[in-house]
Protein backbone atom coordinates (compact mmCIF):
# COMPACT_ATOMS: atom_id res chain seq x y z
CA UNK A 1 0.00 0.00 0.00
CA UNK A 2 1.26 3.71 -0.88
CA UNK A 3 1.29 5.57 2.72
CA UNK A 4 0.63 9.43 2.78
CA UNK A 5 4.39 9.73 2.83
CA UNK A 6 5.17 8.38 -0.48
CA UNK A 7 2.46 10.10 -2.16
CA UNK A 8 4.48 13.39 -2.75
CA UNK A 9 3.67 14.04 -6.36
CA UNK A 10 0.78 16.16 -7.74
CA UNK A 11 -1.40 14.20 -9.90
CA UNK A 12 -2.88 16.71 -13.33
CA UNK A 13 -5.27 18.76 -12.50
CA UNK A 14 -8.67 19.03 -13.50
CA UNK A 15 -8.73 19.81 -17.40
CA UNK A 16 -12.51 21.66 -16.93
CA UNK A 17 -12.96 24.61 -15.47
CA UNK A 18 -15.34 24.20 -12.44
CA UNK A 19 -15.51 28.18 -11.83
CA UNK A 20 -17.06 30.37 -14.06
CA UNK A 21 -14.98 33.23 -13.29
CA UNK A 22 -11.82 31.85 -13.57
CA UNK A 23 -12.06 28.38 -13.43
CA UNK A 24 -10.28 25.56 -11.79
CA UNK A 25 -5.88 26.11 -11.48
CA UNK A 26 -3.98 24.88 -14.44
CA UNK A 27 -0.44 24.50 -13.30
CA UNK A 28 1.01 20.75 -12.50
CA UNK A 29 1.88 22.21 -9.44
CA UNK A 30 -1.41 22.97 -7.59
CA UNK A 31 -2.05 21.97 -4.20
CA UNK A 32 -3.90 19.07 -3.72
CA UNK A 33 -4.47 20.01 0.22
CA UNK A 34 -4.62 23.84 1.61
CA UNK A 35 -5.53 24.08 5.26
CA UNK A 36 -6.55 26.91 7.32
CA UNK A 37 -5.87 28.65 10.53
CA UNK A 38 -9.10 31.00 10.24
CA UNK A 39 -7.70 33.65 12.54
CA UNK A 40 -8.94 37.40 13.05
CA UNK A 41 -12.33 37.43 13.43
CA UNK A 42 -12.48 39.18 16.63
CA UNK A 43 -10.39 42.16 15.03
CA UNK A 44 -12.73 42.07 12.02
CA UNK A 45 -15.67 42.93 14.61
CA UNK A 46 -13.66 44.97 17.12
CA UNK A 47 -12.59 47.46 13.61
CA UNK A 48 -16.17 47.74 13.19
CA UNK A 49 -17.36 48.57 16.79
CA UNK A 50 -19.11 45.09 16.42
CA UNK A 51 -19.30 42.28 18.63
CA UNK A 52 -17.33 38.94 18.37
CA UNK A 53 -20.07 36.83 17.58
CA UNK A 54 -20.51 39.09 14.86
CA UNK A 55 -16.95 38.38 13.67
CA UNK A 56 -17.57 34.43 14.03
CA UNK A 57 -20.71 34.62 12.22
CA UNK A 58 -19.05 36.31 9.48
CA UNK A 59 -16.27 34.05 9.77
CA UNK A 60 -18.61 31.41 9.06
CA UNK A 61 -19.91 33.06 5.77
CA UNK A 62 -15.88 33.00 5.17
CA UNK A 63 -16.13 29.23 5.72
CA UNK A 64 -19.24 28.81 3.28
CA UNK A 65 -17.43 30.51 0.83
CA UNK A 66 -14.17 29.36 1.04
CA UNK A 67 -15.33 25.58 0.80
CA UNK A 68 -17.66 26.66 -2.11
CA UNK A 69 -13.71 28.01 -3.74
CA UNK A 70 -12.00 25.11 -2.81
CA UNK A 71 -14.06 23.01 -5.37
CA UNK A 72 -13.72 25.89 -7.42
CA UNK A 73 -10.47 25.56 -7.93
CA UNK A 74 -10.21 21.74 -8.03
CA UNK A 75 -8.60 21.10 -4.42
CA UNK A 76 -8.80 17.41 -2.93
CA UNK A 77 -9.07 18.19 0.35
CA UNK A 78 -9.40 21.72 2.15
CA UNK A 79 -8.77 21.47 6.47
CA UNK A 80 -10.18 23.88 8.22
CA UNK A 81 -9.08 24.56 12.08
CA UNK A 82 -12.63 25.33 13.97
CA UNK A 83 -11.86 24.66 17.30
CA UNK A 84 -9.14 24.07 18.90
CA UNK A 85 -8.26 21.99 22.42
CA UNK A 86 -7.36 25.24 23.90
CA UNK A 87 -10.29 27.32 22.70
CA UNK A 88 -12.20 25.65 25.67
CA UNK A 89 -10.19 28.67 27.83
CA UNK A 90 -12.19 31.27 26.19
CA UNK A 91 -15.16 33.06 27.81
CA UNK A 92 -18.47 30.66 28.37
CA UNK A 93 -20.52 33.27 25.82
CA UNK A 94 -18.02 32.75 22.99
CA UNK A 95 -17.41 29.37 23.33
CA UNK A 96 -21.71 28.91 22.94
CA UNK A 97 -21.55 31.38 20.21
CA UNK A 98 -18.89 29.25 18.52
CA UNK A 99 -21.37 26.11 19.41
CA UNK A 100 -24.32 27.84 18.23
CA UNK A 101 -23.02 28.57 14.77
CA UNK A 102 -21.68 25.53 14.30
CA UNK A 103 -25.20 23.94 14.74
CA UNK A 104 -26.01 26.65 12.32
CA UNK A 105 -23.52 26.10 10.04
CA UNK A 106 -24.13 22.31 9.64
CA UNK A 107 -28.54 22.34 9.70
CA UNK A 108 -27.60 25.12 6.32
CA UNK A 109 -25.23 23.45 4.49
CA UNK A 110 -25.37 19.61 4.88
CA UNK A 111 -27.71 19.48 1.52
CA UNK A 112 -25.65 21.66 -0.50
CA UNK A 113 -22.73 19.43 0.81
CA UNK A 114 -24.46 16.62 -0.34
CA UNK A 115 -25.26 17.51 -3.54
CA UNK A 116 -21.69 19.07 -4.12
CA UNK A 117 -20.55 15.78 -3.46
CA UNK A 118 -18.14 17.13 -0.38
CA UNK A 119 -17.73 14.31 2.11
CA UNK A 120 -16.59 16.02 5.71
CA UNK A 121 -14.58 14.54 7.83
CA UNK A 122 -13.90 15.56 11.50
CA UNK A 123 -10.50 15.33 12.76
CA UNK A 124 -10.07 16.34 16.52
CA UNK A 125 -12.14 14.60 19.81
CA UNK A 126 -15.57 15.77 18.58
CA UNK A 127 -16.98 13.87 21.42
CA UNK A 128 -16.30 16.03 24.06
CA UNK A 129 -19.14 18.90 22.70
CA UNK A 130 -23.03 18.61 23.01
CA UNK A 131 -24.58 15.63 22.45
CA UNK A 132 -26.99 16.92 19.94
CA UNK A 133 -24.03 18.43 18.03
CA UNK A 134 -22.23 14.96 18.07
CA UNK A 135 -25.26 14.07 16.79
CA UNK A 136 -25.87 16.57 13.82
CA UNK A 137 -22.23 15.81 13.31
CA UNK A 138 -22.62 11.94 12.86
CA UNK A 139 -25.32 11.90 10.79
CA UNK A 140 -23.34 14.96 8.58
CA UNK A 141 -20.69 12.56 8.22
CA UNK A 142 -22.89 8.83 7.33
CA UNK A 143 -24.61 11.49 4.29
CA UNK A 144 -21.62 13.28 3.10
CA UNK A 145 -19.34 10.12 3.10
CA UNK A 146 -19.59 8.91 -0.41
CA UNK A 147 -18.12 12.74 -1.32
CA UNK A 148 -15.81 13.17 -3.54
CA UNK A 149 -13.52 16.03 -2.18
CA UNK A 150 -13.09 16.13 1.35
CA UNK A 151 -13.96 19.42 4.02
CA UNK A 152 -11.65 18.29 6.90
CA UNK A 153 -12.89 20.32 10.06
CA UNK A 154 -10.77 20.20 13.16
CA UNK A 155 -13.19 20.03 16.05
CA UNK A 156 -11.78 19.95 19.92
CA UNK A 157 -8.15 19.31 17.64
CA UNK A 158 -4.78 19.57 19.02
CA UNK A 159 -1.62 18.00 16.91
CA UNK A 160 0.64 17.23 20.05
CA UNK A 161 -2.54 15.22 21.29
CA UNK A 162 -3.21 13.70 18.26
CA UNK A 163 0.24 12.35 17.58
CA UNK A 164 -0.15 11.31 21.32
CA UNK A 165 -2.76 9.30 21.15
CA UNK A 166 -1.24 7.78 17.39
CA UNK A 167 2.34 7.33 19.46
CA UNK A 168 0.15 5.71 22.19
CA UNK A 169 -1.95 3.43 19.64
CA UNK A 170 1.06 3.00 17.30
CA UNK A 171 3.07 1.66 20.64
CA UNK A 172 -0.11 -0.74 21.35
CA UNK A 173 0.97 -2.58 18.36
CA UNK A 174 4.11 -3.26 19.13
CA UNK A 175 6.44 -0.60 16.95
CA UNK A 176 7.11 3.25 17.08
CA UNK A 177 8.24 4.70 13.98
CA UNK A 178 7.26 7.79 11.66
CA UNK A 179 5.09 5.50 9.33
CA UNK A 180 3.12 3.46 12.25
CA UNK A 181 2.62 6.66 14.03
CA UNK A 182 1.23 8.81 10.85
CA UNK A 183 -1.47 5.20 10.30
CA UNK A 184 -3.26 6.55 13.43
CA UNK A 185 -3.23 10.41 12.74
CA UNK A 186 -7.15 11.25 12.29
CA UNK A 187 -5.68 12.51 8.93
CA UNK A 188 -4.75 9.16 7.88
CA UNK A 189 -7.27 8.95 4.77
CA UNK A 190 -6.04 12.51 3.33
CA UNK A 191 -3.62 13.56 0.97
CA UNK A 192 -0.40 15.02 2.41
CA UNK A 193 -0.89 18.30 3.25
CA UNK A 194 0.76 20.80 0.71
CA UNK A 195 -0.27 24.21 1.77
CA UNK A 196 -0.76 26.02 5.53
CA UNK A 197 -2.33 29.09 5.84
CA UNK A 198 -2.83 31.40 8.72
CA UNK A 199 -4.92 34.64 8.42
CA UNK A 200 -4.73 37.90 10.44
CA UNK A 201 -1.24 38.26 10.72
CA UNK A 202 0.10 35.89 13.25
CA UNK A 203 3.17 34.06 12.61
CA UNK A 204 2.62 30.57 14.44
CA UNK A 205 0.67 27.39 14.06
CA UNK A 206 -0.93 27.60 17.35
CA UNK A 207 -1.10 23.49 17.51
CA UNK A 208 -2.84 22.86 13.92
CA UNK A 209 -1.37 19.37 11.64
CA UNK A 210 2.13 19.64 13.28
CA UNK A 211 3.11 16.75 12.11
CA UNK A 212 1.58 16.88 8.55
CA UNK A 213 3.28 20.22 8.54
CA UNK A 214 6.35 18.83 8.48
CA UNK A 215 6.99 19.61 4.39
CA UNK A 216 4.19 21.93 4.07
CA UNK A 217 4.77 25.26 2.57
CA UNK A 218 3.80 28.23 4.87
CA UNK A 219 1.67 31.38 3.92
CA UNK A 220 0.90 33.83 6.51
CA UNK A 221 -1.40 36.37 5.05
CA UNK A 222 -2.44 40.30 7.07
CA UNK A 223 -6.05 39.29 5.85
CA UNK A 224 -8.45 38.47 8.64
CA UNK A 225 -10.68 35.89 8.11
CA UNK A 226 -13.79 37.28 7.70
CA UNK A 227 -12.18 39.16 4.86
CA UNK A 228 -11.12 35.57 3.47
CA UNK A 229 -12.15 35.07 -0.43
CA UNK A 230 -11.66 32.92 -3.71
CA UNK A 231 -9.37 35.77 -4.72
CA UNK A 232 -7.31 34.97 -1.60
CA UNK A 233 -7.31 31.31 -1.92
CA UNK A 234 -6.59 31.58 -5.45
CA UNK A 235 -3.13 33.55 -5.14
CA UNK A 236 -2.20 31.54 -1.90
CA UNK A 237 -2.79 28.42 -4.48
CA UNK A 238 -0.87 30.27 -7.11
CA UNK A 239 2.01 31.08 -4.96
CA UNK A 240 2.36 27.46 -3.65
CA UNK A 241 2.46 26.61 -7.48
CA UNK A 242 6.01 28.58 -7.74
CA UNK A 243 7.29 27.13 -4.41
CA UNK A 244 10.20 24.90 -5.32
CA UNK A 245 9.85 21.79 -2.87
CA UNK A 246 12.71 19.60 -2.20
CA UNK A 247 11.54 17.37 0.97
CA UNK A 248 14.60 17.49 1.98
CA UNK A 249 16.28 16.66 -1.52
CA UNK A 250 18.76 18.33 -3.77
C1 LIG B 1 -10.19 32.85 15.39
O1 LIG B 1 -10.62 34.17 15.50
C2 LIG B 1 -11.27 31.98 15.06
C3 LIG B 1 -11.76 30.98 15.85
C4 LIG B 1 -11.26 30.69 17.19
C5 LIG B 1 -12.84 30.12 15.45
C6 LIG B 1 -12.99 29.84 14.00
C7 LIG B 1 -14.43 29.77 13.74
C8 LIG B 1 -15.04 30.22 12.64
C9 LIG B 1 -14.35 30.76 11.48
C10 LIG B 1 -16.51 30.24 12.53
C11 LIG B 1 -17.25 28.96 12.50
C12 LIG B 1 -16.68 27.80 11.83
C13 LIG B 1 -17.45 26.82 11.32
C14 LIG B 1 -16.82 25.59 10.79
C15 LIG B 1 -18.91 26.95 11.26
P1 LIG B 1 -10.35 34.94 16.87
O2 LIG B 1 -11.61 34.95 17.63
O3 LIG B 1 -9.21 34.32 17.61
O4 LIG B 1 -9.98 36.33 16.32
P2 LIG B 1 -9.04 37.42 17.02
O5 LIG B 1 -7.67 36.80 17.16
O6 LIG B 1 -9.06 38.55 16.05
O7 LIG B 1 -9.67 37.75 18.34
Amino acid sequence: MVSARQRRSNPTPPSTPSSEEEGALTSANYPRHVAIIMDGNGRWAKKRGLPRALGHKQGGEAVRKTVQAAENLGLECLTLYAFSSENWKREEGEISDLMNLMRRFIEANLKDMIERRVRLKIIGDYNAFAPDIVTKLEDALERTKDGERTLAVALNYGAQQEIARAARLAAEEGSIDPESIEKHLYTVDLPPLDLLIRTSGEVRLSNFLLWQAAYAEMLFTDVLWPDFDEKHLREACETFATRERRFGGR
